[in-house]
């Protein structure tokens, strides 16, 4: 018997699609089967102003294959040095969905980030106002704090209290990686969280064990096996706290493949097919289509997509190991298991 459903069009509530001829190899790959898609803004320089992010939108859209359609969800980067009344006015016509904070340092392109919250006061005061939710990066960056620890902390330290003292603001704590990530998300009313599809299929066994792995390298790092049964539990649940962003994060391979590799695993091709396996295993297939069509949109006060996909059930599907990016490749996640569910857009 063949086993097929359909579901709403999904869309990814975070995603890297870079600029130049990176963004014109990972574009067609999200646009095939996701309607929209909250756009990173860690360009170099970043996308920190409405007329950047306009600018930033016109490319995208330029680069879309005829035929394809797909809607890039503005973000701003922000800065010490941000304008309120900037991203006021970009909130308001429309161009902008949301905020992205990375402290400073903790990932790729992030050294414009907030190092001293006193200097972000006015702008996270003026998104609390309008209603604009702000999408986080949740690790520490301190020095002494353990890699494997740094959601945990920041939770407790950073985020809970910049909650408390901007009450109104609304909060996405993106990639969450840990059962501490969860827990919080869940017990906070206003919050969403979004999950990656790679930090559903590996732990931090994947990239170690065997000799390195750099294509499983990314932030936050994948966590133990109890953290990643945590994530799956929360993914699968229909809490609509919960919804996906995959981070799918392309970079050249030479840059993965190297004494100091970049973070960032791109997942976009597979991920609808890679997830069916993960929610078929989890007896909740019927629950994929909150987590990737619903859930994100009701967080956002959007109408989910009109479209939808059907996913069948069959012979393993094949999709390329390797995409061509100028001279070099970007290499899709290996999920390291087959994957039977083909996606028809
Ligand atoms: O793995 C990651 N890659 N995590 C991030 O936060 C940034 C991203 C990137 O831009 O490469
Ligand atoms: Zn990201």
């Amino acid at each position: 018997m063949t086993q097929s459903f359909t579901i709403r069009r999904p869309d990814d509530w975070h995603l890297h699609l870079r600029d130049g001829a990176m963004m014109d190899t990972v574009l067609p790959e999200t646009a095939r089967h996701f309607g929209r898609a909250i756009v990173m803004p860690n360009l170099v320089p970043p996308v920190v102003t409405g007329a950047d992010a306009a600018a930033y939108r016109a490319r995208i859209m330029a680069a879309l294959p005829e035929g394809m359609s797909f809607e890039p969800l503005m973000t701003l980067y922000l800065t010490e040095t941000t304008d309120p009344e900037d991203v006021r006015e970009a909130a308001a016509s429309g161009l902008v969905t949301a905020v992205k904070l990375y402290p400073a340092g903790a990932t790729t392109n992030s050294h414009s980030g907030v190092r001293d919250f006193d200097n972000v006061r006015g702008v996270l005061e003026v998104m609390a106002e309008i209603g604009l939710p702000m999408c986080v990066h949740g690790e520490v960056t301190t020095h002494d704090v353990d890699i494997f620890d740094r959601e945990a902390v920041f939770i407790e330290t950073v985020l809970d209290p910049l909650r408390r003292a901007t009450p109104g603001l609304r909060v996405v704590m993106e990639h969450i990686t840990t059962r501490d990530g969860v827990d919080y998300v869940k017990s906070q009313e206003d919050m969403g969280g979004t999950i990656t599809t790679h930090h559903l299929i590996i732990n931090r066994n994947h990239i170690l064990v065997g000799g390195i792995k750099p294509h499983y390298y990314c932030l936050p790092v994948a966590k133990r096996e109890e953290h990643r049964l945590a994530l799956v539990q929360a993914a699968t649940s229909g809490d609509r706290h919960f919804f996906l962003g995959t981070d799918s994060a392309p970079h050249p391979d030479h840059l993965k493949e190297h004494a100091c590799g970049c973070a960032g695993v791109f997942s976009a091709t597979n991920t609808m097919s890679c997830l069916a396996e993960v929610f078929e295993a989890a007896g909740a297939l019927d629950r994929l289509e909150g987590f990737a069509s619903l859930n994100g949109p009701a967080f956002y006060g959007l109408a989910p997509n009109p479209e939808t996909i059907t996913l069948t059930k069959g012979d393993p599907v094949t999709y390329p190991a390797k995409f061509p990016v100028g001279e070099d490749h970007v290499t899709l996640f290996d999920p390291g298991f087959p994957l039977h569910w083909h996606v028809e857009a």
